[in-house]
C-alpha cells in the first residue's frame, strides 16, 4: 500500500464509481504471514450485529467468527500502518474525513454466509469507507463465498468478488447494499471501517 499507483488507482475509483476491486496490493509476505496469522487463532467469536441494546446473535443473518485487530502481533500492525498510509492519502485527496480504522478478521466455515445488509451504524462515528481484504488460499470456481456487491437500491449486482488471498474490496459504506454467499471452504478475510467523527 505504500505504493503510490495503488493508492493513486483507490482514490480514483472511489471518486467515480464508490468501489474498487483490486489484486496484489499488498506486499505478498505480508500476505502470507496475515494468512499463517489468522489461519493459526483459536479466539474468533460468533460475529455479533448492532450495537448496544440492538447486539445480538442473529444467526440467520450471518454467521461468521470474527476478532479484532489490536496490533499486538506484526502483521496485524503492518497491515494497520498500511491502512493509515492510505486513509491519509484518501483524505488529503478526496477530504473525506476519516478519523480512523478499526477491522476484525473473519472466518467462515463450511456454510456460513451474510445475508444482504448496509454497514453503516446508527450513531456518530459514522462507517464512511469499507474495507476486505481477503486471505482464502487456494480459492476456486465452486467452492462459494463471493461478496456481490449491490447498487445502491440493493437490485442489481455491481460485481461479484471472489474471496481470493490477496484481493482487496474498498467501498462507501453507506452506498453499496452487499451479501457474503454460503461458502464451502474456509473462507477468511479482513473486514474494516474507515470512520469519521
Ligand atoms: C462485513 C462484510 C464482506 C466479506 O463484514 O460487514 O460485509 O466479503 N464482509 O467478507
Ligand atoms: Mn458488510
Amino acid at each position: 500500500m505504500n505504493d503510490k499507483n495503488i493508492i493513486d488507482q483507490i482514490i480514483d475509483n472511489i471518486a467515480e464509481d464508490g468501489y474498487i476491486i483490486l489484486q496484489n496490493a499488498l506486499d505478498g509476505i505480508l500476505v502470507q504471514n496475515l494468512y499463517k496469522h489468522v489461519s493459526s487463532l483459536t479466539s474468533l467469536t460468533k460475529a455479533k450485529i448492532g450495537r448496544g441494546s440492538e447486539r445480538q446473535r442473529v444467526k440467520k443473518i450471518r454467521s461468521d467468527k470474527t476478532l479484532w485487530l489490536e496490533g499486538k502481533e506484526e502483521s496485524e500492525r503492518t497491515y494497520l500502518e498500511s491502512m493509515e498510509i492510505l486513509r491519509q492519502a484518501i483524505n488529503r485527496a478526496l477530504y473525506m474525513g476519516l478519523v480512523e480504522y478499526e477491522a476484525h478478521f473473519a472466518h467462515y466455515d463450511e456454510g456460513a454466509f451474510y445475508q444482504k445488509h448496509v454497514d453503516v451504524l446508527k450513531g456518530s462515528n459514522k462507517r464512511l469507507l469499507t474495507t476486505v481484504f481477503y486471505l482464502t488460499p487456494d480459492w476456486k470456481e465452486g467452492d462459494g463465498g463471493e461478496l456481490l456487491i449491490y447498487d445502491e437500491e440493493g437490485k442489481t449486482v455491481l460485481a461479484k468478488v471472489a474471496p481470493k488471498i490477496g484481493t482487496i474490496v474498498i467501498f462507501l459504506s453507506d452506498k453499496f447494499p452487499h451479501e457474503v454467499l454460503p461458502s464451502k471452504i474456509d473462507r477468511y478475510s479482513i473486514a474494516g471501517w474507515f470512520k469519521g467523527t
